[in-house]
C-alpha cells in the first residue's frame, strides 16, 4: 500500500527522481524518538475533545511505545519510500494498530506543525548536552588558571608585547567568553521554550484542541505559540541556535590559534601532552597540535552552517515552504561537530605543560615596562601626554643601545627628563607593574584573585 501522506488527489506516484530529492528520512530520523513523544501528546488532545475514546487513548499510546523500543532496537527504520520521519512513523503505527485505530492520530496535526515542534525540542535537548561540555572546558580553564595563580607572561596587542599580565588573567578572559557563549545557549533555550504544536498546516485546528496541554506534555515552559502561522514558519530559533554554536567555534579558535603559537619551538610556552596530540607519518620527532588545529578549522565548517542557514531563510514568504526542509542539516552538523570537538578540546587544556621560566623570561620583553614609567611620572603630576614622551624616548635610548629600560643608568634617566629620579626603578619589575593593577579587572593578583572567585561561583549554579 501507499505509505505517502498525500496520495489520494494523484494518479500517479512521485517519480523515482522526485522521491530521491524529497527524502530527509536519511537526516530526520533522528527526530524519531521526539516525534513519538508528540505523538502521544496528541494523542492526549483528541482523547480531551473526543475524538478518541479512553480504550483507543490506552491502545494508542501502547502502541506508540511498541514503536518507540521498536525503533529504539532497530527493528523498525524508515526508508526512502517513506520521504520523512513522519511518515515512516506513521506507517510502523498503522502496521501496529491497524488503519483503523492508527488511521485517528493524524486528525488536527500537520507535518509543518509537527516538525517545528520536534526540532526545537532536538535542539533544545542539544543545546543542554552543549552547555554540559562548555562547562566542563569553562571548569578545566579555570583549573589552569588556578594552578598558576602568579605566573607572568608577555601580553600582547597586535601579537606584538604589551603588557606584562599574569598567565591566569589570560586564561580567565577565554572563560568569561565561554561563559557568555553559555548563558546565551540559556536565553536561547527559554525563548525556544515555545511549542507550535496545535498550529496545523498554518492555520490552527478546527478540532477542538489544547496546543498549551501539549505543550505543557511536551516539556515547553513557555506555553505554546501565540500565532499558528509564525509557529509553523518560523526558524529564527534554528539560526540564533546556529550563530551561538558558530560563536563557541569562533571562540575556541581563538584559543585553538594561541595554543598553536604557544606550542612551537619560537613561543616555548606550554608542550601539548602526548594523548592530545599527534605524529607525523614521515617525520619521527613531530608533535603536532591537530585538535587545536581541528577546533580551528570546525569554525569555518560552524560559520558556514549558520551563513547557508540565513541564505535559506532570506525572503522566505509566510508559512511553511518545503525550503525550510533545508534546515536541519546544518545545525545538525554544528551538534555533531560540538559534541565531538569539545571533550578533546577539553582534555587537550586539562593536561598541557604550561613553561613557567619562559612564560616570566618574556614578560618584560619589547619594553612592556615603558607605560609603567608613564604612569609612575602620572603620579608625580607629570601631563600623560609629556609622560607618555619621556617614556618613549626611554625605549629610543635603550634600542639604540641595545639594553633594557631597567639597565639605564640614573644620569641616562635624568638626561631623558628631570622627573626621572632613580626611583622609577621601583616600577620597572614585572611582578610590581602585575600588582599595581589591582582595580577591578585588572591584571595584579588580588584583583585575579576577585575575577576567579566570581567565575567559580557562577559555574557552581550551573
Ligand atoms: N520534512 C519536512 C521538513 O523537514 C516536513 C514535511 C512538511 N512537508 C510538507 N509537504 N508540508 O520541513
Amino acid at each position: 500500500s501507499d505509505v505517502r501522506l498525500w496520495g489520494a488527489r494523484f494518479a500517479d506516484g512521485p517519480s523515482e527522481a522526485l522521491a530521491r530529492l524529497s527524502a530527509s528520512v536519511h537526516f530526520d530520523w533522528r527526530l524519531a524518538p521526539y516525534d513519538i513523544a508528540g505523538s502521544k501528546a496528541h494523542a492526549r488532545v483528541l482523547n480531551k475533545a473526543g475524538l478518541l475514546t479512553e480504550e483507543e487513548l490506552a491502545a494508542m499510546l501502547a502502541g506508540l511505545d511498541r514503536l518507540l523500543a521498536d525503533v529504539e532496537s532497530g527493528a523498525f527504520t524508515g526508508t526512502v519510500a517513506d520521504e520523512d520521519v513522519h511518515t515512516a512513523l506513521e506507517r510502523g503505527l498503522l502496521e501496529r494498530l491497524g488503519p483503523d485505530l492508527g488511521g485517528k492520530l493524524r486528525a488536527g496535526r500537520s507535518r509543518n506543525d509537527q516538525i517545528a515542534t520536534l526540532f526545537r525540542m532536538y535542539l533544545r535537548d542539544h543545546a543542554r548536552i552543549i552547555g554540559g561540555l562548555l562547562l566542563d572546558l569553562q571548569e578545566a580553564l579555570v583549573g589552569l588558571a588556578e594552578a598558576h595563580p602568579e605566573t607572568a607572561m608577555p601580553g600582547r596587542t597586535h601579537l606584538q608585547h604589551a603588557q606584562p599580565v599574569l598567565f591566569a588573567h589570560h586564561v580567565l578572559a577565554h572563560v568569561q567568553a565561554l561563559g557568555r557563549d553559555a548563558e546565551r545557549l540559556r536565553q536561547w533555550d527559554a525563548r525556544t521554550a515555545v511549542s507550535p504544536y496545535g498550529s496545523g498546516a498554518l492555520a490552527g485546528s478546527s478540532l477542538g484542541l489544547d496546543p498549551e496541554a501539549v505543550a505543557a506534555d511536551l516539556g515547553f515552559e513557555g506555553g505554546s505559540v501565540g500565532n499558528s502561522i509564525d509557529g509553523t514558519a518560523a526558524r529564527d530559533f534554528v539560526a540564533e541556535f546556529a550563530f551561538v554554536t558558530a560563536m563557541i567555534g569562533v571562540n575556541l579558535s581563538r584559543i585553538a590559534e594561541e595554543v598553536i603559537i604557544w606550542n612551537t619551538k619560537e613561543f616555548g610556552f606550554i608542550t601539548l601532552h602526548d594523548a592530545f596530540s599527534t605524529g607525523s607519518s614521515i617525520m619521527p620527532q613531530k608533535k603536532n597540535p591537530d585538535i587545536a588545529e581541528l577546533a580551528r578549522g570546525k569554525s569555518g565548517r560552524l560559520i558556514g552552517n549558520l551563513t547557508g542557514l540565513l541564505a535559506t531563510l532570506k525572503a522566505l514568504p509566510l508559512a511553511y515552504n518545503r525550503d525550510l526542509q533545508e534546515d536541519k542539516e546544518p545545525v545538525f552538523d554544528s551538534c555533531d561537530t560540538l559534541e565531538v570537538l569539545l571533550p578533546a578540546f577539553t582534555g587537550m587544556m586539562a593536561t598541557l605543560t604550561v613553561h613557567r621560566e619562559r612564560l616570566e623570561e618574556l614578560a618584560p620583553a619589547g619594553f612592556s615596562l615603558a607605560t609603567d614609567i608613564a604612569e609612575w611620572l602620572v603620579k608625580r603630576g607629570v601631563p600623560f601626554r609629556v609622560a607618555h614622551e619621556v617614556a618613549g624616548a626611554c625605549v629610543k635610548v635603550c634600542e639604540g643601545q641595545g639594553i633594557e629600560l631597567w639597565d639605564l643608568t640614573d644620569e641616562q634617566f635624568a638626561s631623558i627628563s628631570a622627573d626621572l629620579t632613580p626611583e622609577v626603578r621601583e616600577v620597572l619589575s614585572v611582578h610590581g607593574a602585575i600588582g599595581a593593577r589591582s582595580g577591578r579587572g585588572g591584571t595584579a593578583p588580588s584583583a585575579v584573585a576577585v575575577q576567579l572567585g566570581e567565575v567559580k561561583a557562577d559555574l557552581a549554579t550551573q
